[in-house]
C-alpha cells in the first residue's frame, strides 16, 4: 500500500507538504509514550523539536525566552545592531521566568507632570540611571502619584524604599511565586547580583502563567542559564557582531542566507569554527542534497532547509528558484543523517500536521515564523484589523520595510543598492502566549506520530528509511477533502 519515500521523491516533483500524506501504520503505546526529544545542531539538545525563527516580527528576548521556557529554543534576528542583539541574548541570559513586563524606569530627579496619564502603569521604578542598568532606589505606585496636586515633586521625594522588594534574577517562577505570597506584594524585582534590575514581575502574570500547561526544566546550558540562538550574516563586519554575540553568552549562530552554498557563507562556516571551537554554527538555507554537501564539509553543525517555502516569501516567484519544502526537507536530511547533522525544516509550517511531515520526513526540528508572531512574545503591539480581529505585524526579513532597517545581507544585496524585495508585510491572528499554544501543538504531534507507530524521532526517521512508513501524493481533491469542507461556517479554536 502507498510508496516508500524514497520512491515518491524521485519522480522529477516537487512537493509541499500539503501534497503529501502518510498511511496510518500500527499503534501499540499511548500518546503520551511518544517522546519528541531531539537536536537543534551536534551540541544543542532540546526535548521539543521548535524553534522560532530570527525574524524582527518573531524572535526578540521575550520570544526566546518563552521557547526555551517550553523546551525549544529562539534565534534572535540580526536586524538591529550588534550591541542592541548582544543586549538581547543578555536579557535571555538573565533570567529564568518566562514573562516580560515593560517596566517604566525614571530617574530620583523625574517629575510627576501628568507623565503617566494614559499610561497603564502601575509602578514606577526609580534608579539613579533611569532605566534597569543600575540599582533600584525606589518605586512609587499609581495610587502614590494619582491624588498628587504637587506634579513639581521630584519621583526621589515620594519614592517608597521598603526592602525585600528584591529577588536574585535566576529566581524561577516557583521561587517568585513564593516570595509573592510570602511578603504579600503585588510584583517582585529581579535584581543581578550587583543590584542592577533585570526585570520586574508582577503577581497578575505570574497567575496568568500558572494556568498554562506546566513547565518542565526547559532548554538550560551547563551553565543553568536558557539557551539561546543569534543569526548572523557573512559579511566581514558579521565577525565583530560575533564577537559580542560571544561575549554576551550565545548558545549557537545561525548564519542567515537564503541560499546558503555561497564561498561567502562555506569561509563564513570556516572562521567560526576556528575562531570559536565550542560553539555550535547552523549553516543554510538549502535544498538540495549538492548544496548541504558543501556546508557539511565546510564543518556546519546543522542545516536550515527551505528556500521560498515561507508564509511571507516570495523567492520562488521573484528569482525562479527553491523547492517544494517537503521534497527538500526528505533530501537534504537523506544525506545530512549520513553526517550526524540535525536538519531544521524552516518555513512552511501552519498546522501540526506539517509539523509532523518535517519531522517524519527527516527533519530534527522545524523553524518557525507565521505560526509564532500573532504571540503574546512576538515583538511588537497587537492592533485591531478592519474585520475587528486582533492582529499583529509580520514581516518578511526580505521586505523592503524590513530591508530598509537593514537586513538586506540575508538576500547578498549588491553594491548597485537596488533592493529587490524578496517577501512582503503582513498580519498574523493573536494567538495566545507560547507557552500555552506549544505545549498545545506538541501534544496533537505525539497523537501524529502514535497513528504512525513511532514513539520517537530516532523511530519515525528509521519507519521510513525501512520503508515500513508510506506516504501518497493527495490530488487536488483529496486535499480538499481533507480540510474542512462543505459547512456554512465552522469554529476554529483547536483548544
Ligand atoms: P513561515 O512559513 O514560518 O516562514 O512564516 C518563516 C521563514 O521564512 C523565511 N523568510 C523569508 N523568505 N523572503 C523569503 O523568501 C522573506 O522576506 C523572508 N523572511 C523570512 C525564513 O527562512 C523564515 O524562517
Amino acid at each position: 500500500d502507498g510508496s516508500p519515500a524514497e520512491k515518491l521523491f524521485n519522480q522529477g516533483y516537487s512537493y509541499t507538504y500539503d501534497d503529501v500524506i502518510f498511511l496510518p501504520h500500527y499503534i501499540d503505546f499511548p500518546t503520551d509514550a511518544v517522546n519528541l526529544s531531539t537536536k537543534l545542531s551536534r551540541n544543542i539538545p532540546l526535548s521539543i523539536p521548535c524553534v522560532s525563527s530570527p525574524m524582527d516580527t518573531v524572535t526578540e528576548s521575550y520570544m526566546a525566552a518563552a521557547m526555551a521556557a517550553v523546551g525549544g529554543i529562539g534565534i534572535i534576528h540580526s536586524n538591529a545592531t550588534p550591541s542592541e542583539q548582544a543586549d538581547m541574548i543578555r536579557s535571555v541570559k538573565s533570567r529564568r521566568v518566562p514573562i516580560l513586563s515593560s517596566p517604566v524606569f525614571k530617574t530620583p530627579d523625574s517629575r510627576i507632570v501628568n507623565e503617566f496619564e494614559g499610561d497603564d502603569v502601575p509602578f514606577v521604578f526609580v534608579t539613579q540611571s533611569g532605566n534597569e542598568k543600575s540599582k533600584l532606589l525606589g518605586y512609587v505606585a499609581k495610587s502614590d502619584w494619582l491624588g498628587l496636586k504637587d506634579t513639581e515633586i521630584k519621583l526621589g521625594e515620594i519614592m517608597r524604599t521598603d526592602a525585600n522588594v528584591s529577588v536574585p534574577c535566576h529566581y524561577d517562577l516557583g521561587q517568585i511565586n513564593g516570595k509573592l505570597k510570602e511578603e504579600g506584594r503585588d510584583f517582585v524585582v529581579l535584581e543581578k547580583e550587583g543590584g542592577e534590575v533585570v526585570d520586574v514581575v508582577t503577581k497578575e502574570e505570574v497567575e496568568r502563567v500558572k494556568g498554562y500547561p506546566k513547565l518542565g526544566k526547559g532548554t538550560v546550558g551547563s551553565d543553568g542559564r536558557w539557551m539561546v540562538g543569534a543569526a548572523i550574516g557573512t559579511r566581514g563586519s558579521d565577525k565583530e557582531r560575533l564577537e559580542h554575540l560571544v561575549k554576551a553568552g550565545v548558545d549557537v549562530i545561525v548564519l542567515d542566507s537564503s541560499q546558503g552554498n555561497s564561498i561567502y557563507q562555506i569561509e563564513m562556516i570556516k572562521y567560526v569554527k576556528q575562531t570559536y571551537p565550542e560553539l555550535d554554527v547552523i549553516g543554510g538555507n538549502v535544498v538540495t542534497m549538492s548544496q548541504a554537501q558543501n556546508l557539511i564539509k565546510a564543518g556546519v553543525d546543522g542545516l536550515r532547509v527551505g528556500m521560498g517555502s515561507g508564509s511571507i516569501c516570495t523567492t520562488q516567484e521573484v528569482c525562479a528558484v527553491g523547492r517544494g519544502q517537503a521534497t527538500a526537507v526528505y533530501k537534504v536530511s537523506s544525506i545530512a543523517t549520513q553526517s550526524g547533522i540535525p536538519v531544521i525544516a524552516d518555513g512552511g509550517i501552519s498546522f501540526s500536521g506539517h509539523i509532523v511531515k518535517a519531522l517524519v520526513l527527516g527533519a530534527s526540528t522545524v523553524m518557525m515564523g507565521s505560526f509564532l508572531a500573532g504571540s503574546t512574545e512576538a515583538p511588537g503591539a497587537y492592533e485591531l484589523n478592519e474585520k475587528g480581529l486582533q492582529v499583529k505585524k509580520y514581516r518578511g526579513m526580505g521586505s523592503l520595510e524590513a530591508m530598509t532597517k537593514g537586513s538586506d545581507q540575508r538576500y547578498l544585496g549588491d553594491t548597485a543598492k537596488l533592493k529587490i524585495a524578496q517577501g512582503v508585510v503582513g498580519a498574523v491572528a493573536d494567538k495566545g502566549s507560547v507557552l500555552k499554544h506549544v505545549p498545545y501543538t506538541m501534544q496533537a504531534v505525539k497523537q501524529g506520530f502514535q497513528d504512525l507507530g513511532a514513539s520517537s524521532l530516532r523511530s519515525a526517521h528509521d519507519l521510513l528509511r525501512s520503508k515500513t512508513l508510506r506516504l501518497e501524493v493527495r490530488t487536488a481533491a483529496a486535499q480538499v477533502e481533507g480540510g474542512v469542507h462543505g459547512l456554512a461556517s465552522h469554529e476554529k479554536k483547536a483548544f
